[in-house]
């Protein structure tokens, strides 16, 4: 039986462990590992020596092989665990994400190509109104397709400015005409439309080192 004292004191055990696990499990699922992170702390244990037939890390033969059965099906296998692979790389603090990239980053250093996948959870850093643009904004706006104003064309663009800057981001949300709602590319934040435009309209104008 459980005397009262040894309840309360259970439950002042439970909150303590609870206040300590919380804040790291917070922390684990805002920064999510890069694949290099992941290998380091997991899957290198043992495939950087091949430890019981695991695939070793830069087998070009291996990993040629393992990835024609692409990303979801090694995935499947490693969140499952197949033979004296563990399943979760023996890691559980890992999320499907981090595998995923895991598995990318070792087809990679074993010859391969492939993209490691972005997560659904983290915020993706922010990129800049030239990436942007380079990326995405070119296929209208390098020659005008469609009657859109022209990167760097001064003419084309001060008049749009004149409800300012803010209300043409708004403009470039929404999309009118040829110009598709964020340019095409539903991820963009309102935040990188502004820097995407402020780069169009002044590109040439200033010193690239300042430009926006
Ligand atoms: C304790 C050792 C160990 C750790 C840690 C480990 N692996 Fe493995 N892994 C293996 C072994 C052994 C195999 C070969 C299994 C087989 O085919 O018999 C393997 C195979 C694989 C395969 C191929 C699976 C298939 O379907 O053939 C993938 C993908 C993989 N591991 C990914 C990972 C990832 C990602 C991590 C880290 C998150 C990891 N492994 C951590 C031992 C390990
Ligand atoms: C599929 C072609 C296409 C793509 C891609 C595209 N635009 Fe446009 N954009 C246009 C056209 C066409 C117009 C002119 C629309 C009009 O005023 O009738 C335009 C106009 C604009 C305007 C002026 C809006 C206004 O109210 O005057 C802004 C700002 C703009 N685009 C920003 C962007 C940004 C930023 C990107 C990249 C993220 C982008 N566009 C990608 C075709 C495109």
């Amino acid at each position: 039986m459980l005397t009262n004292i040894d309840k309360r004191q259970m439950l002042v055990t439970t909150l303590a462990l609870a206040a300590l696990i919380v804040p790291q499990v917070a922390v684990a699922q805002t920064k999510e590992r890069s694949g290099k992170e992941v290998v380091e702390a997991a899957c290198g244990n043992c495939h950087v020596k091949g430890e019981n037939g695991a695939p070793k890390i830069g087998d070009q033969k291996a990993w040629s092989n393992l990835s024609k059965r692409g990303l979801s099906g090694l995935t499947d296998s490693a969140l499952a665990g197949i033979r004296k692979m563990p399943p979760h790389g023996a890691n559980l603090t890992l999320t499907d994400t981090e595998i995923k990239r895991g598995i990318s980053y070792m087809v990679n250093q074993s010859g391969g190509n492939w993209i490691e996948p972005a997560s659904r959870t983290a915020k993706p850093v922010p990129r800049t109104g030239q990436q942007i643009v380079d990326a995405q904004c070119v296929k209208c706006h390098e020659k005008g397709t469609g009657g859109a104003p022209k990167i760097g064309d001064r003419d084309a663009w001060i008049p749009r400015l004149k409800s300012g800057l803010d209300s043409l981001v708004q403009s470039a949300v929404n999309g009118h005409g040829g110009m598709p709602p964020r340019g095409g590319a539903a991820n963009l934040s309102d935040a990188e439309l502004k820097d995407a435009i402020t780069y169009m309209v002044n590109k040439g104008r200033v010193p690239e080192s300042t430009a926006k």
